[in-house]
């Protein structure tokens, strides 16, 4: 059941996002700092499931309310939608969240949850296939392109529709560190640009 706030936020078109993040946070990082000033598109929660995750420091230095989830209660309970609604949810981004996400939050988010994933799917996705173990494989099979790609979660992993690639160029002597420089200034540059244009066809 849809709580009150939430029919607000729709009628005036405002967003409040949680960006679930279990890494470093440095896109988390853009993100929150690309809506500083904007009204209308609020960073409302950081949710991780780890508790030494760097993106929880950047939290705090901006303010944000932050939750820790578990497995079990993740996995077996109610995916902690009760948690969300509470801070008025509406949209969900997943910046370096490795766990899938489970069909009860899905279908209290439908269509409302976007990943962003460091490399051209439907290639180099599934489950196992993040961070360097990416960039490894790419390099491994000499592709002579990379990129990003952020798109829709559906219960299988990296399986959403697909909303916005960026590519670079994969050099001969590239080694996964340097490939994984270029796709995070792909993602930094791209990632909150493409949030602003998906809240704004959706309601
Ligand atoms: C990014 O490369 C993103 O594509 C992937 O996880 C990484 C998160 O990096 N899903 P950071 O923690 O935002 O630096």
């Amino acid at each position: 059941m849809e709580v009150e706030s939430n029919k607000q936020n729709k009628i005036t078109n405002n967003h409040r996002l949680a960006i679930f993040a279990s890494g470093t946070g440095s896109n988390a990082a853009k993100i929150i700092d690309y809506f500083k000033n904007n009204t209308h598109i609020v960073i409302a929660l950081i949710v991780s499931n780890k508790k030494e995750a760097g993106v929880l420091k950047i939290a705090e230095q901006n303010n944000i309310p932050t939750l820790i989830i578990e497995k079990e209660n993740f996995f077996k309970g109610n995916a902690y939608v009760n948690d969300l609604e509470k801070h008025t949810i509406t949209f969900i981004v997943l910046a370096g969240f490795l766990w899938k996400v489970p069909q009860q939050l899905i279908n209290s988010f439908p269509n409302k949850i976007i990943n962003i994933h460091p490399a051209l799917l439907p290639k180099y996705g599934g489950k196992g296939m993040y961070g360097h173990f990416v960039h490894q494989a790419v390099i491994q099979n000499k592709e002579k392109q990379s990129g990003i790609t952020i798109h829709f979660v559906n219960e299988k992993y990296d399986e959403g529709k697909h909303i916005f690639q960026a590519t670079c160029n994969v050099n001969e002597n590239d080694t996964p560190e340097i490939l994984a420089k270029k796709i995070q200034l792909l993602e930094h540059k791209h990632f909150p640009e493409q949030i602003e244009k998906i809240l704004a066809n959706t309601l």
